[in-house]
């Protein structure tokens, strides 16, 4: 099985987001066997939280349910774990970097480098803004979850 994880700052919005989009899009292709997904956040704020109600609104609106989700901390054994790890932003992918085990960062990205097309390389926290940014953030969550899937079905399925 590959084991992808999605990791952002609080996972209360973007990685939750991303867990929830990811998998329906894999169930929905009939993969939910074969891909192990999870989120996790580099802060300890929200551990234990369920996702933001408004990440929560925002994905029930496409068919997507986060209800059952709970914050996480990203750990250093995530990187023996997981197959892909995704960070939601730069800045994720730095303090990510300094988790990851020697010799382990090869399984790190900038989760928008599956979205070539994107006009943006970072997913942008949503926590502070209007509620028209949960939904921005969908749309690059569902375009680099697209490419994510091709990726690997070109490469490991
Ligand atoms: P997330 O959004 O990283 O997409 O889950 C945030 C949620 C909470 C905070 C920051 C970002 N916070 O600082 O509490």
């Amino acid at each position: 099985m590959i084991k992808v994880l999605f990791v952002c700052l609080g996972n209360i919005c973007r990685s939750p987001t991303a867990e929830g989009v990811f998998r329906t899009l894999i169930e929905r292709e009939g993969l939910g066997d074969m891909i192990g997904v999870d989120s996790a956040g580099t802060g300890a704020y929200h551990v234990g939280e369920p996702p933001d109600r408004r990440s929560q609104a925002a994905a029930r609106k496409r068919g997507v349910d986060l209800s059952g989700q709970r914050a996480r901390q990203a750990i250093a054994e995530d990187f023996t774990r997981f197959d892909y790890i995704l960070a939601m932003d730069r800045d994720n992918h730095g303090n990510l970097r300094a988790l990851s085990p020697d010799g382990e960062e090869h399984r790190l990205h900038l989760f928008l480098d599956f979205a070539p097309g994107a006009e943006t390389r970072d997913v942008p926290d949503p926590y502070y803004g209007g509620a028209g940014g949960f939904d921005h953030v969908l749309d690059l969550i569902e375009e680099a979850s697209r490419g994510l899937l091709a990726h690997i079905r070109k490469h490991h399925l």
